[in-house]
Protein backbone atom coordinates (compact mmCIF):
# COMPACT_ATOMS: atom_id res chain seq x y z
CA UNK A 1 0.00 0.00 0.00
CA UNK A 2 1.33 3.17 -0.71
CA UNK A 3 1.13 6.70 1.36
CA UNK A 4 0.26 8.79 -1.22
CA UNK A 5 -3.09 10.53 -1.00
CA UNK A 6 -5.31 9.26 -4.15
CA UNK A 7 -6.01 12.50 -7.00
CA UNK A 8 -8.65 12.55 -9.21
CA UNK A 9 -8.21 11.81 -12.54
CA UNK A 10 -9.00 15.26 -13.92
CA UNK A 11 -7.37 17.63 -12.29
CA UNK A 12 -3.99 15.20 -13.01
CA UNK A 13 -4.62 15.13 -17.20
CA UNK A 14 -4.56 18.52 -16.98
CA UNK A 15 -1.72 18.80 -15.37
CA UNK A 16 1.12 20.67 -17.13
CA UNK A 17 4.25 18.88 -15.83
CA UNK A 18 4.87 15.64 -15.40
CA UNK A 19 4.71 14.15 -11.77
CA UNK A 20 6.13 11.62 -9.73
CA UNK A 21 4.39 9.25 -7.15
CA UNK A 22 0.83 10.10 -7.30
CA UNK A 23 -2.09 7.66 -6.76
CA UNK A 24 -5.11 7.40 -8.53
CA UNK A 25 -8.32 5.31 -7.87
CA UNK A 26 -11.30 4.47 -10.01
CA UNK A 27 -12.88 1.76 -11.87
CA UNK A 28 -11.53 -0.31 -15.20
CA UNK A 29 -13.03 0.54 -18.63
CA UNK A 30 -10.84 -1.85 -20.46
CA UNK A 31 -7.85 -3.86 -19.98
CA UNK A 32 -5.49 -4.92 -23.05
CA UNK A 33 -2.50 -7.33 -22.08
CA UNK A 34 0.62 -8.13 -24.13
CA UNK A 35 3.73 -10.08 -23.06
CA UNK A 36 5.42 -6.86 -21.66
CA UNK A 37 2.70 -4.37 -21.03
CA UNK A 38 -0.65 -4.21 -19.43
CA UNK A 39 -2.53 -1.33 -20.19
CA UNK A 40 -5.53 -0.58 -17.97
CA UNK A 41 -7.86 2.68 -18.76
CA UNK A 42 -9.29 3.87 -15.47
CA UNK A 43 -11.88 6.13 -15.29
CA UNK A 44 -12.97 7.78 -11.83
CA UNK A 45 -15.80 9.72 -12.82
CA UNK A 46 -14.54 13.18 -12.76
CA UNK A 47 -14.09 13.93 -16.35
CA UNK A 48 -15.15 12.07 -19.82
CA UNK A 49 -11.54 11.01 -20.06
CA UNK A 50 -9.86 7.94 -18.69
CA UNK A 51 -6.59 7.63 -17.38
CA UNK A 52 -4.52 5.11 -19.35
CA UNK A 53 -2.25 3.01 -16.09
CA UNK A 54 0.92 1.33 -18.05
CA UNK A 55 1.93 -1.94 -16.07
CA UNK A 56 5.14 -3.40 -16.98
CA UNK A 57 6.62 -6.95 -16.01
CA UNK A 58 7.53 -5.48 -12.08
CA UNK A 59 3.86 -5.81 -11.41
CA UNK A 60 2.67 -9.22 -10.23
CA UNK A 61 1.06 -10.98 -12.71
CA UNK A 62 -1.42 -12.40 -10.05
CA UNK A 63 -2.60 -9.04 -9.30
CA UNK A 64 -2.66 -8.11 -13.20
CA UNK A 65 -4.76 -11.37 -14.13
CA UNK A 66 -7.36 -10.66 -12.01
CA UNK A 67 -8.24 -7.46 -12.86
CA UNK A 68 -10.72 -6.99 -15.84
CA UNK A 69 -13.64 -4.87 -16.83
CA UNK A 70 -15.40 -2.89 -13.73
CA UNK A 71 -12.91 -4.04 -10.99
CA UNK A 72 -12.38 -0.67 -8.76
CA UNK A 73 -8.62 -0.20 -8.42
CA UNK A 74 -5.97 1.79 -6.42
CA UNK A 75 -3.02 2.17 -8.25
CA UNK A 76 0.17 4.44 -7.74
CA UNK A 77 3.45 5.74 -10.15
CA UNK A 78 4.57 8.56 -12.16
CA UNK A 79 2.43 10.51 -14.30
CA UNK A 80 4.51 11.16 -17.47
CA UNK A 81 4.03 11.89 -20.91
CA UNK A 82 2.02 9.81 -23.48
CA UNK A 83 3.22 8.69 -26.90
CA UNK A 84 -0.50 7.26 -27.51
CA UNK A 85 -2.10 9.72 -29.90
CA UNK A 86 -5.40 11.00 -28.31
CA UNK A 87 -3.76 11.68 -24.34
CA UNK A 88 -1.41 13.80 -22.90
CA UNK A 89 -0.12 11.79 -20.21
CA UNK A 90 -0.20 8.00 -18.60
CA UNK A 91 0.49 6.53 -15.60
CA UNK A 92 3.21 4.08 -15.43
CA UNK A 93 2.52 2.19 -12.42
CA UNK A 94 4.69 1.10 -9.41
CA UNK A 95 2.07 -0.04 -7.33
CA UNK A 96 -1.16 -1.50 -8.03
CA UNK A 97 -3.93 -3.04 -5.48
CA UNK A 98 -6.96 -4.50 -6.92
CA UNK A 99 -9.99 -3.08 -4.33
CA UNK A 100 -12.91 -5.00 -5.68
CA UNK A 101 -13.31 -7.49 -8.56
CA UNK A 102 -15.46 -7.99 -11.32
CA UNK A 103 -16.14 -11.09 -13.32
CA UNK A 104 -17.35 -11.59 -16.85
CA UNK A 105 -21.00 -11.04 -15.82
CA UNK A 106 -20.48 -7.33 -15.32
CA UNK A 107 -22.99 -6.57 -17.32
CA UNK A 108 -20.85 -3.62 -18.83
CA UNK A 109 -18.66 -5.42 -21.16
CA UNK A 110 -16.76 -3.39 -23.63
CA UNK A 111 -19.32 -3.13 -26.72
CA UNK A 112 -21.81 -0.62 -27.60
CA UNK A 113 -25.08 -1.28 -25.46
CA UNK A 114 -28.39 0.62 -26.94
CA UNK A 115 -30.13 3.09 -24.05
CA UNK A 116 -32.65 0.68 -23.42
CA UNK A 117 -30.52 -2.06 -22.46
CA UNK A 118 -28.67 0.94 -20.18
CA UNK A 119 -32.01 1.77 -18.47
CA UNK A 120 -32.65 -1.87 -17.75
CA UNK A 121 -29.31 -1.32 -15.66
CA UNK A 122 -29.84 1.93 -14.08
CA UNK A 123 -27.48 1.08 -11.25
CA UNK A 124 -24.62 0.02 -13.42
CA UNK A 125 -24.94 3.12 -16.05
CA UNK A 126 -23.54 5.73 -14.85
CA UNK A 127 -20.27 4.12 -15.36
CA UNK A 128 -20.80 4.33 -18.70
CA UNK A 129 -19.00 7.24 -21.22
CA UNK A 130 -23.16 8.91 -22.19
CA UNK A 131 -24.70 8.52 -18.41
CA UNK A 132 -20.88 9.48 -16.58
CA UNK A 133 -21.53 12.79 -19.34
CA UNK A 134 -25.05 13.72 -18.99
CA UNK A 135 -24.86 13.02 -15.06
CA UNK A 136 -22.14 15.93 -15.02
CA UNK A 137 -23.97 18.09 -16.86
CA UNK A 138 -27.02 17.73 -14.69
CA UNK A 139 -24.97 18.49 -11.82
CA UNK A 140 -23.08 21.24 -13.22
CA UNK A 141 -26.26 23.03 -14.78
CA UNK A 142 -28.16 22.28 -11.35
CA UNK A 143 -25.50 24.91 -10.07
CA UNK A 144 -25.82 27.16 -12.84
CA UNK A 145 -29.33 27.73 -11.71
CA UNK A 146 -28.83 28.41 -8.33
CA UNK A 147 -26.12 31.46 -9.35
CA UNK A 148 -28.23 32.41 -12.52
CA UNK A 149 -31.28 33.22 -9.92
CA UNK A 150 -28.74 34.08 -6.53
CA UNK A 151 -27.01 36.53 -8.90
CA UNK A 152 -30.05 38.44 -9.33
CA UNK A 153 -31.05 38.21 -5.97
CA UNK A 154 -34.09 35.85 -6.38
CA UNK A 155 -34.78 34.07 -2.86
CA UNK A 156 -34.75 30.79 -2.97
CA UNK A 157 -37.63 28.97 -1.60
CA UNK A 158 -38.39 25.36 -0.92
CA UNK A 159 -42.17 24.62 -1.26
CA UNK A 160 -43.68 21.85 0.06
CA UNK A 161 -44.14 18.28 -1.34
CA UNK A 162 -46.51 17.26 0.40
CA UNK A 163 -50.01 19.15 -0.46
CA UNK A 164 -53.32 19.55 -0.23
CA UNK A 165 -54.09 21.50 -3.71
CA UNK A 166 -53.60 20.98 -7.34
CA UNK A 167 -52.56 24.12 -8.30
CA UNK A 168 -52.89 22.81 -12.61
CA UNK A 169 -56.00 21.48 -11.91
CA UNK A 170 -55.58 18.74 -14.01
CA UNK A 171 -56.30 15.92 -11.49
CA UNK A 172 -52.81 14.42 -11.67
CA UNK A 173 -51.89 14.05 -8.23
CA UNK A 174 -50.33 11.23 -6.42
CA UNK A 175 -52.02 10.55 -3.17
CA UNK A 176 -50.33 10.36 -0.02
CA UNK A 177 -52.31 8.52 2.69
CA UNK A 178 -51.53 6.66 5.90
CA UNK A 179 -55.49 5.10 5.34
CA UNK A 180 -55.55 1.18 5.22
CA UNK A 181 -56.41 0.57 1.56
CA UNK A 182 -58.63 -2.49 2.49
CA UNK A 183 -60.48 -0.99 4.27
CA UNK A 184 -60.74 2.73 4.79
CA UNK A 185 -63.03 4.34 7.08
CA UNK A 186 -66.08 5.90 5.40
CA UNK A 187 -68.42 9.13 5.74
CA UNK A 188 -71.27 10.23 4.30
CA UNK A 189 -69.92 10.31 0.21
CA UNK A 190 -67.55 7.71 0.02
CA UNK A 191 -64.14 7.69 1.78
CA UNK A 192 -63.50 9.93 4.67
CA UNK A 193 -60.67 11.80 4.22
CA UNK A 194 -60.93 13.28 7.43
CA UNK A 195 -59.70 10.89 9.04
CA UNK A 196 -56.69 10.94 6.95
CA UNK A 197 -52.85 11.69 7.93
CA UNK A 198 -53.51 15.18 7.32
CA UNK A 199 -57.52 15.80 7.76
CA UNK A 200 -57.66 16.35 4.20
CA UNK A 201 -57.26 14.70 0.76
CA UNK A 202 -53.69 14.91 -0.19
CA UNK A 203 -50.80 14.90 -2.70
CA UNK A 204 -47.74 15.37 -4.05
CA UNK A 205 -47.32 18.37 -5.41
CA UNK A 206 -47.40 19.19 -9.16
CA UNK A 207 -46.14 22.86 -8.98
CA UNK A 208 -44.75 24.62 -6.53
CA UNK A 209 -46.39 28.12 -8.03
CA UNK A 210 -49.03 28.72 -5.36
CA UNK A 211 -46.66 28.90 -2.30
CA UNK A 212 -43.87 30.68 -4.46
CA UNK A 213 -46.40 33.29 -4.83
CA UNK A 214 -47.05 34.12 -1.68
CA UNK A 215 -43.38 33.90 -1.44
CA UNK A 216 -43.02 36.73 -3.85
CA UNK A 217 -45.29 38.56 -2.71
CA UNK A 218 -43.51 39.13 -0.11
CA UNK A 219 -39.25 38.94 -1.19
CA UNK A 220 -39.97 40.10 -4.67
CA UNK A 221 -38.80 37.80 -6.67
CA UNK A 222 -38.33 34.18 -5.68
CA UNK A 223 -37.15 30.62 -6.98
CA UNK A 224 -38.00 27.22 -6.55
CA UNK A 225 -36.27 24.25 -7.41
CA UNK A 226 -37.40 20.86 -6.33
CA UNK A 227 -39.15 17.17 -7.78
CA UNK A 228 -42.22 17.62 -8.57
CA UNK A 229 -44.83 14.45 -9.35
CA UNK A 230 -47.56 13.85 -11.91
CA UNK A 231 -49.70 10.91 -12.29
CA UNK A 232 -50.50 11.39 -15.94
CA UNK A 233 -50.15 7.95 -17.74
CA UNK A 234 -48.95 9.60 -21.01
CA UNK A 235 -45.81 7.38 -21.96
CA UNK A 236 -44.09 9.91 -23.89
CA UNK A 237 -39.85 10.42 -24.82
CA UNK A 238 -40.43 13.62 -22.80
CA UNK A 239 -43.16 12.84 -19.87
CA UNK A 240 -41.64 11.73 -16.18
CA UNK A 241 -43.64 11.08 -13.12
CA UNK A 242 -40.78 12.64 -11.35
CA UNK A 243 -39.19 15.65 -12.62
CA UNK A 244 -37.59 18.71 -11.76
CA UNK A 245 -38.98 21.70 -12.41
CA UNK A 246 -37.59 25.17 -11.39
CA UNK A 247 -40.34 28.24 -11.04
CA UNK A 248 -39.44 31.90 -10.16
CA UNK A 249 -41.81 34.34 -9.55
CA UNK A 250 -41.92 37.86 -9.49
CA UNK A 251 -43.82 40.68 -8.38
CA UNK A 252 -44.47 43.78 -9.89
CA UNK A 253 -43.92 42.10 -13.38
CA UNK A 254 -46.17 41.21 -16.14
CA UNK A 255 -46.00 38.80 -19.08
CA UNK A 256 -42.91 40.63 -21.52
CA UNK A 257 -40.74 40.61 -17.96
CA UNK A 258 -41.76 36.97 -17.43
CA UNK A 259 -40.59 36.24 -21.07
CA UNK A 260 -37.29 38.39 -20.87
CA UNK A 261 -36.85 36.55 -17.73
CA UNK A 262 -37.10 33.23 -19.19
CA UNK A 263 -35.08 34.33 -22.68
CA UNK A 264 -32.05 35.37 -20.15
CA UNK A 265 -32.72 32.00 -17.88
CA UNK A 266 -31.72 29.85 -20.88
CA UNK A 267 -28.96 31.68 -22.62
CA UNK A 268 -27.03 31.62 -19.44
CA UNK A 269 -27.97 28.27 -19.04
CA UNK A 270 -26.64 27.34 -22.23
CA UNK A 271 -23.85 29.02 -22.35
CA UNK A 272 -22.50 27.79 -19.16
CA UNK A 273 -22.96 24.30 -20.32
CA UNK A 274 -20.90 25.89 -23.62
CA UNK A 275 -18.12 26.91 -21.47
CA UNK A 276 -18.03 24.22 -18.78
CA UNK A 277 -18.87 21.06 -20.13
CA UNK A 278 -16.68 21.18 -23.09
CA UNK A 279 -15.82 18.02 -23.19
CA UNK A 280 -18.73 15.91 -22.35
CA UNK A 281 -20.59 18.39 -24.86
CA UNK A 282 -18.27 17.00 -27.50
CA UNK A 283 -18.84 13.72 -27.00
CA UNK A 284 -22.65 14.49 -27.10
CA UNK A 285 -21.98 16.53 -30.46
CA UNK A 286 -20.02 13.09 -31.95
CA UNK A 287 -22.15 10.30 -30.47
CA UNK A 288 -25.89 11.63 -30.36
CA UNK A 289 -26.49 14.76 -32.19
CA UNK A 290 -24.25 16.24 -34.93
CA UNK A 291 -24.50 19.72 -35.28
CA UNK A 292 -25.60 19.95 -31.28
CA UNK A 293 -22.51 22.51 -30.30
CA UNK A 294 -23.64 24.85 -33.17
CA UNK A 295 -27.18 24.83 -32.16
CA UNK A 296 -26.68 25.72 -28.75
CA UNK A 297 -23.85 28.13 -29.95
CA UNK A 298 -27.17 29.39 -32.38
CA UNK A 299 -29.33 29.65 -29.32
CA UNK A 300 -26.88 31.70 -27.20
CA UNK A 301 -27.28 34.89 -30.31
CA UNK A 302 -30.44 33.95 -31.37
CA UNK A 303 -33.62 36.46 -31.02
CA UNK A 304 -36.30 34.36 -28.99
CA UNK A 305 -39.34 34.83 -31.54
CA UNK A 306 -43.21 36.04 -30.30
CA UNK A 307 -46.48 35.21 -31.49
CA UNK A 308 -50.06 35.13 -29.88
CA UNK A 309 -51.38 31.75 -30.03
CA UNK A 310 -53.91 32.83 -32.84
CA UNK A 311 -51.27 33.25 -35.05
CA UNK A 312 -50.17 30.15 -34.07
CA UNK A 313 -53.29 28.57 -34.96
CA UNK A 314 -53.43 30.36 -38.37
CA UNK A 315 -50.13 29.09 -39.17
CA UNK A 316 -50.95 25.59 -38.11
CA UNK A 317 -54.12 26.27 -40.27
CA UNK A 318 -52.11 27.11 -43.32
CA UNK A 319 -49.36 24.49 -43.07
CA UNK A 320 -48.60 22.37 -46.02
CA UNK A 321 -49.01 19.46 -44.53
CA UNK A 322 -52.04 16.86 -42.60
CA UNK A 323 -51.81 16.88 -38.27
CA UNK A 324 -52.85 13.84 -36.50
CA UNK A 325 -54.80 15.73 -34.13
CA UNK A 326 -56.53 18.44 -35.99
CA UNK A 327 -56.25 22.45 -35.22
CA UNK A 328 -58.71 24.78 -34.62
CA UNK A 329 -58.99 28.13 -32.54
CA UNK A 330 -59.43 26.84 -28.85
CA UNK A 331 -57.27 23.57 -28.80
CA UNK A 332 -54.72 22.80 -27.21
CA UNK A 333 -51.47 22.46 -29.42
CA UNK A 334 -50.16 18.95 -29.45
CA UNK A 335 -46.82 18.06 -29.73
CA UNK A 336 -46.80 17.66 -33.03
CA UNK A 337 -47.89 21.27 -33.70
CA UNK A 338 -45.30 22.84 -31.18
CA UNK A 339 -42.51 21.17 -33.31
CA UNK A 340 -43.66 21.93 -36.49
CA UNK A 341 -43.93 25.78 -35.09
CA UNK A 342 -40.38 25.68 -33.34
CA UNK A 343 -38.58 23.89 -36.06
CA UNK A 344 -40.54 24.72 -39.21
CA UNK A 345 -41.84 28.05 -39.09
CA UNK A 346 -39.15 29.75 -36.83
CA UNK A 347 -36.39 27.45 -36.81
CA UNK A 348 -35.40 28.25 -33.48
CA UNK A 349 -36.94 29.17 -29.66
CA UNK A 350 -40.44 30.41 -30.22
CA UNK A 351 -42.83 32.22 -27.14
CA UNK A 352 -46.47 31.24 -28.09
CA UNK A 353 -48.47 33.58 -25.62
CA UNK A 354 -51.92 34.45 -24.97
CA UNK A 355 -53.84 31.19 -25.46
CA UNK A 356 -57.50 30.90 -24.93
CA UNK A 357 -58.49 31.12 -21.42
CA UNK A 358 -60.59 27.64 -21.29
CA UNK A 359 -57.63 25.74 -21.77
CA UNK A 360 -55.29 27.00 -19.48
CA UNK A 361 -54.91 27.08 -15.61
CA UNK A 362 -57.19 28.94 -13.45
CA UNK A 363 -54.53 31.98 -12.03
CA UNK A 364 -53.56 33.39 -15.11
CA UNK A 365 -54.15 36.68 -15.63
CA UNK A 366 -57.32 37.55 -18.13
CA UNK A 367 -56.34 39.80 -21.10
CA UNK A 368 -58.62 42.91 -22.07
CA UNK A 369 -60.39 40.70 -25.19
CA UNK A 370 -62.42 38.34 -22.18
CA UNK A 371 -61.28 34.95 -24.15
CA UNK A 372 -57.60 34.92 -23.92
CA UNK A 373 -54.98 34.60 -20.35
CA UNK A 374 -51.49 35.89 -20.34
CA UNK A 375 -49.83 33.04 -20.64
CA UNK A 376 -46.94 31.91 -22.32
CA UNK A 377 -45.10 28.93 -23.40
CA UNK A 378 -41.25 28.50 -24.53
CA UNK A 379 -40.94 25.89 -27.53
CA UNK A 380 -37.83 25.12 -28.39
CA UNK A 381 -36.91 22.78 -31.53
CA UNK A 382 -36.61 18.87 -30.81
CA UNK A 383 -38.11 18.98 -27.11
CA UNK A 384 -41.01 21.47 -27.72
CA UNK A 385 -42.44 22.76 -24.76
CA UNK A 386 -39.59 23.40 -22.61
CA UNK A 387 -41.34 26.20 -20.20
CA UNK A 388 -44.63 27.19 -19.50
CA UNK A 389 -45.84 30.76 -17.21
CA UNK A 390 -47.97 33.45 -17.21
CA UNK A 391 -48.62 36.81 -15.89
CA UNK A 392 -51.10 35.90 -12.70
CA UNK A 393 -54.57 37.34 -12.33
CA UNK A 394 -54.01 39.98 -9.13
CA UNK A 395 -57.27 41.14 -9.17
CA UNK A 396 -59.57 39.28 -6.47
CA UNK A 397 -63.26 39.58 -8.57
CA UNK A 398 -61.81 38.00 -11.50
CA UNK A 399 -59.67 35.51 -10.22
CA UNK A 400 -62.59 34.26 -7.74
CA UNK A 401 -64.65 34.45 -10.66
CA UNK A 402 -62.72 31.97 -12.45
CA UNK A 403 -61.68 29.43 -9.63
CA UNK A 404 -65.60 29.31 -10.16
CA UNK A 405 -65.57 28.64 -13.93
CA UNK A 406 -63.29 25.97 -13.10
CA UNK A 407 -65.30 24.06 -10.38
CA UNK A 408 -62.11 24.96 -7.54
CA UNK A 409 -64.15 26.50 -4.23
CA UNK A 410 -62.24 29.23 -3.40
CA UNK A 411 -62.72 28.32 0.60
CA UNK A 412 -59.98 25.88 -0.39
CA UNK A 413 -57.64 27.97 -1.17
CA UNK A 414 -58.51 31.48 1.06
CA UNK A 415 -54.53 31.33 1.81
CA UNK A 416 -53.95 32.35 -1.44
CA UNK A 417 -56.57 34.70 -2.09
CA UNK A 418 -55.68 36.78 1.28
CA UNK A 419 -52.28 38.20 -1.50
CA UNK A 420 -55.57 39.60 -3.57
CA UNK A 421 -56.93 40.72 -0.83
CA UNK A 422 -53.90 42.38 1.01
CA UNK A 423 -51.31 44.32 -1.43
CA UNK A 424 -51.96 42.78 -3.84
CA UNK A 425 -49.55 43.28 -6.84
CA UNK A 426 -49.29 42.34 -10.41
CA UNK A 427 -46.75 39.35 -10.76
CA UNK A 428 -45.52 36.77 -12.94
CA UNK A 429 -43.44 33.17 -13.69
CA UNK A 430 -42.75 30.24 -15.19
CA UNK A 431 -41.79 26.83 -15.03
CA UNK A 432 -38.98 25.25 -16.65
CA UNK A 433 -39.00 21.52 -16.75
CA UNK A 434 -35.35 20.36 -15.94
CA UNK A 435 -35.40 17.29 -17.68
CA UNK A 436 -37.04 18.88 -20.68
CA UNK A 437 -33.65 21.40 -20.51
CA UNK A 438 -31.10 18.66 -20.37
CA UNK A 439 -32.54 16.57 -23.43
CA UNK A 440 -32.05 20.32 -25.08
CA UNK A 441 -28.47 20.17 -23.85
CA UNK A 442 -27.28 16.89 -24.51
CA UNK A 443 -29.34 15.82 -27.88
CA UNK A 444 -30.65 12.64 -25.72
CA UNK A 445 -33.88 11.68 -26.73
CA UNK A 446 -35.97 10.46 -24.16
CA UNK A 447 -36.41 11.46 -20.74
CA UNK A 448 -35.57 8.33 -18.97
CA UNK A 449 -32.00 9.05 -19.77
CA UNK A 450 -30.92 12.12 -18.53
CA UNK A 451 -32.53 11.52 -14.99
CA UNK A 452 -30.70 9.15 -12.60
CA UNK A 453 -33.80 6.78 -11.67
CA UNK A 454 -36.85 7.82 -14.01
CA UNK A 455 -40.17 6.90 -12.42
CA UNK A 456 -42.93 6.40 -15.35
CA UNK A 457 -45.72 4.06 -15.81
CA UNK A 458 -45.14 1.03 -14.42
CA UNK A 459 -41.60 1.80 -13.46
CA UNK A 460 -40.01 2.83 -9.96
CA UNK A 461 -36.76 0.23 -9.65
CA UNK A 462 -34.02 1.51 -8.15
O1 LIG B 1 -46.51 23.98 -18.04
P1 LIG B 1 -46.49 23.43 -16.65
O2 LIG B 1 -47.52 22.44 -16.28
O3 LIG B 1 -46.56 24.73 -15.71
C1 LIG B 1 -46.67 24.72 -14.36
O4 LIG B 1 -46.63 23.77 -13.65
C2 LIG B 1 -46.72 26.13 -13.79
N1 LIG B 1 -47.20 26.05 -12.41
C3 LIG B 1 -45.36 26.76 -13.86
C4 LIG B 1 -45.32 28.16 -13.34
O5 LIG B 1 -45.85 29.07 -13.99
N2 LIG B 1 -44.70 28.39 -12.21
O6 LIG B 1 -45.07 22.80 -16.35
C5 LIG B 1 -43.89 23.58 -16.51
C6 LIG B 1 -42.82 22.80 -17.23
C7 LIG B 1 -43.22 22.37 -18.65
O7 LIG B 1 -43.03 23.41 -19.56
C8 LIG B 1 -42.27 21.21 -18.88
O8 LIG B 1 -40.99 21.65 -19.24
C9 LIG B 1 -42.18 20.58 -17.50
O9 LIG B 1 -42.56 21.57 -16.57
N3 LIG B 1 -43.06 19.41 -17.36
C10 LIG B 1 -42.65 18.14 -17.35
N4 LIG B 1 -41.42 17.61 -17.48
C11 LIG B 1 -41.31 16.28 -17.43
N5 LIG B 1 -42.35 15.43 -17.24
C12 LIG B 1 -43.61 15.91 -17.09
N6 LIG B 1 -44.62 15.07 -16.87
C13 LIG B 1 -43.79 17.33 -17.16
N7 LIG B 1 -44.87 18.14 -17.05
C14 LIG B 1 -44.39 19.40 -17.18
MG1 LIG C 1 -47.45 23.63 -19.82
Amino acid sequence: MTTAKPIRIRPLLASATPLSTVAVQGWVRTVRRSKEVTFIELNDGSCFASLQLVCDTSIPAEILDQIATGAALHATGDLTPSPARGQRWELQVRSLELLGGADNSYPLQKKRHSLEFLRSVAHLRPRTNTFGAVFRMRSTLSFAVHRFFQERDFLYVQTPIITASDCEGAGELFRVTTLDPLSPPQGDNGIDWGADFFGEKTGLTVSGQLEGELFATAFGDIYTFGPTFRAENSNTSRHAAEFWMIEPEMAFADLAADCALAEDFLRELVTNTLNDCAEDLAFFDQRIEPGLIARLEALVCADFARMSYSEAIERLEKAPRNFQFPVAWGCDLQSEHERYLTEEVVGGPLFVTDYPEKIKAFYMRQNDDGRTVAAMDLLVPRVGELIGGSQREERLDLLSARMQKFGIAPESLDWYLDTRRFGSCPHAGFGLGFERLLMYVTGMENIRDVIPFPRTPGHARF
